[in-house]
C-alpha cells in the first residue's frame, strides 16, 4: 500500500468516527460487523379463540415479553455495532451473551405462539413418531408435562427437540434461554415463564400446561417434522 492511499483510509476512519484496520495483506476492512435488523411478527391466531389462556394474557405475552426481547435484541446490535475497535474482550463478552438471550428469547417465542391456536388433536407423522419412540403418546405427556412441571414457579423452556445425532425426538428442559440441546431442531416448545400463566393461573402451573395442551396446534408441528429422518 503506498503512503497516499493509506492516508486517505486513516483521514476516513477519523471522518468517520469507524475504525479502519490495515493489514499486511494491504487490504481494509470497515470495523465492526452492522447491526441486524429483526421484526416482530404478528400473533397467528385469533388471541380471542385461545381455550383456558385469555386474550388479555396472550396479547400481552407478545406485546411485552416476545416484542420486548425482538426490541431489546436491535438495542443490543447496535450497542455491539457501536462498541470501538479498541473495546475489552469483558465488553463484548457481556454484549454477546445480552445478544444469545434476547435472540433465544425472540426465536423460542416465535415457535411458541406458531405452535398454539389448534385444536389440541394429536395426529398425522408426529403422533406415530412419539409413540414408536417414547413407547406410547402417555408416556410422551407424562414425561413432557412432568419436565414442565419442574420448572413451574421459576423460568424456562420445555421444548420437544429432535436430534439428528440419534434422528430422535427427546423432551429438553431449558432453565432460560440459554439452554438448548445441541443441533436440537424445536417441534414444539411451551413457555414455563410465570408471565405466560401467572395473570389467569397465579401459581397454579399445571392448569396453564393443561389449557396448553387444549391449544396445540399438531399441524404445525407436523409441518415442522416433515422433513426430518426419525429413527
Ligand atoms: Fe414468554
Amino acid at each position: 500500500m503506498n503512503a497516499i492511499s493509506r492516508r486517505d483510509l486513516l483521514t476516513a476512519a477519523a471522518l468517520t468516527g469507524g475504525a479502519i484496520l490495515l493489514g499486511n495483506s494491504a487490504t481494509a476492512q470497515t470495523l465492526p460487523v452492522a447491526p441486524i435488523k429483526f421484526e416482530v411478527k404478528p400473533l397467528p391466531f385469533n388471541p380471542s379463540k385461545l381455550k383456558g389462556i385469555s386474550e388479555k394474557l396472550i396479547v400481552s405475552h407478545h406485546d411485552k415479553n416476545y416484542a420486548g426481547a425482538v426490541k431489546r435484541l436491535g438495542a443490543i446490535q447496535e450497542k455491539i455495532a457501536q462498541l470501538p475497535a479498541d473495546a475489552a474482550p469483558f465488553q463484548m463478552g457481556s454484549l454477546k451473551r445480552e445478544s444469545l438471550i434476547a435472540m433465544n428469547s425472540m426465536i423460542l417465542h416465535e415457535y411458541y405462539f406458531d405452535n398454539l391456536g389448534g385444536d389440541g388433536k394429536l395426529g398425522g407423522t408426529i403422533k406415530d413418531v412419539l409413540n414408536r419412540q417414547f413407547g406410547s403418546i402417555e408416556a410422551w405427556e407424562h414425561d413432557f408435562k412432568l419436565t414442565g412441571q419442574s420448572l413451574s414457579g421459576g423460568s424456562g423452556w420445555v421444548i420437544l427437540a429432535y436430534s439428528p445425532r440419534d434422528k430422535r425426538l427427546f423432551n429438553v428442559w431449558s432453565s432460560d434461554h440459554q439452554v438448548a440441546l445441541a443441533a436440537g431442531q424445536p417441534l414444539l416448545v411451551m413457555d414455563m415463564y410465570e408471565h405466560a400463566y401467572q395473570m389467569d393461573y397465579g401459581a397454579d402451573a399445571n392448569s396453564y400446561i393443561g389449557a396448553f395442551f387444549s391449544n396445540i396446534d399438531w399441524e404445525q408441528v407436523n409441518t415442522r417434522a416433515k422433513s426430518l429422518d426419525f429413527a
